[in-house]
């Protein structure tokens, strides 16, 4: 006990500082703002969006809409928005190559919302080959093996296509070795050097991400595989800070840990430990598990997503990437 303190009950109250709105948020340590947000969108080679059964409320967004939605992004403020393609299954590959295609679906949307946008919104990009390989997988594979450094250099000119097109933040999330590095370089090499590299450092092999395969369509492609080799295994924290620290080491100006409120331990030791700007993303299982209760009646959607997202905040993120982001945007903005 403090020697300033008068002594327990009754002289201390700790439900004075509750009884009032205005003095619950005078004495607020943490708090959730619009420029937190990060949006996730799923993006269509087509003109008409398609719902996801596994996302509800959550489209694959078509060519018309996926301006609409980033217009949309913009006048709530949001800082920034993350691109996933779902890619035409007659276009997936064993070596991945329409990652690598410059007029694939990602980098024409890029370059058309830039056209449109400019500098209003930053443009994320996930480099990794699972939305464009026939297995699945975010590497290249040989008997049943992800290969490492070989999937480097395809991730590199992945990386280099989006940051031609105009992406501003590369963001890799393969969890190969090395990556961030030689990803560092090579936009570099290209004059991409005010290109930001988001890295997915600290990146779970987790059962979360269920319905991100199914809206990017990778989930019949991977079938009964897993991401294991590459991808942490949840029992680990000391591992993360390691990843975390090559990947800072290799240049990487922003690290991530996914998925979120399962993981709030090593994100509050990340950036407790690192001091860098550290998000954190509320994957696909997250916003199914909140919405579906929601939509049973068993949970307030606006409480309890404006409390994960807070939660967040208070372990220490910058920032989350979170499909309720527009939806979180509007209310903090009512
Ligand atoms: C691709 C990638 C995944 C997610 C983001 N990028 C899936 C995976 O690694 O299998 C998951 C996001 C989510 O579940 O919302 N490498």
């Amino acid at each position: 006990m403090p020697d300033f303190a008068r002594g327990p009950f009754p002289s201390t109250r700790m439900r004075r500082h509750r009884a009032h709105a205005w003095s619950r948020r005078m004495v607020e340590e943490t708090s959730l703002a619009v420029s937190d947000l990060i949006w996730p969108l799923f993006v269509l080679d087509q003109q008409d969006s398609e719902s996801v059964p596994s996302l509800p409320g959550v489209s694959r967004l078509g060519t018309k809409d996926i301006l609409k939605a980033v217009e949309y992004a913009c006048e709530l403020e949001i800082p920034a928005i993350a691109i996933f393609p779902v890619t035409d299954p007659s276009l997936k590959t064993e070596d991945a190559q329409e990652a690598t295609n410059p007029d694939n679906l990602v980098c024409r949307t890029v370059r058309n919302i830039k056209q449109h946008f400019g500098d209003q919104i930053g443009v994320i990009c996930d480099v990794a080959l699972d939305p464009y390989s026939s297995h699945g997988q975010d590497g290249l594979v040989r008997d049943g093996v992800i290969l490492n450094d070989e999937t480097i250099s395809v991730l590199c000119q992945q990386a280099i296509i989006q940051a031609d097109s105009g992406c501003d933040i590369i963001a890799p999330s393969d969890m190969m070795d090395g990556r961030i590095g030689e990803i560092r370089d090579a936009l570099d090499e290209q004059g991409h050097e005010e290109v930001q590299i988001m890295s997915y450092a600290a990146k779970y092999a987790s059962g979360f991400y269920g319905p991100f395969r199914d809206a990017v369509g990778s989930a019949g492609n991977l079938g009964k595989g897993d991401k294991k080799t590459y991808q942490q295994c949840p029992s680990q924290t000391d591992e993360a800070l390691h990843e975390v620290a090559l990947d800072l080491l290799e240049g990487a100006d922003s690290v991530m840990v996914k998925p979120g409120m399962p993981y709030l331990d090593v994100l509050q030791r990340v950036k407790e430990t690192f001091r860098v700007p550290t998000f954190v993303y509320q994957v696909s299982g997250e916003y199914a598990m909140l919405s579906a209760a929601a939509e049973n009646g068993w949970l307030d959607r606006r409480a309890t997503v404006l409390e994960s997202l807070l939660a967040f905040k208070r372990a220490g993120a910058d920032g989350v990437l979170t499909y309720f982001a527009a939806e979180a945007a509007a209310w903090l903005k009512e």
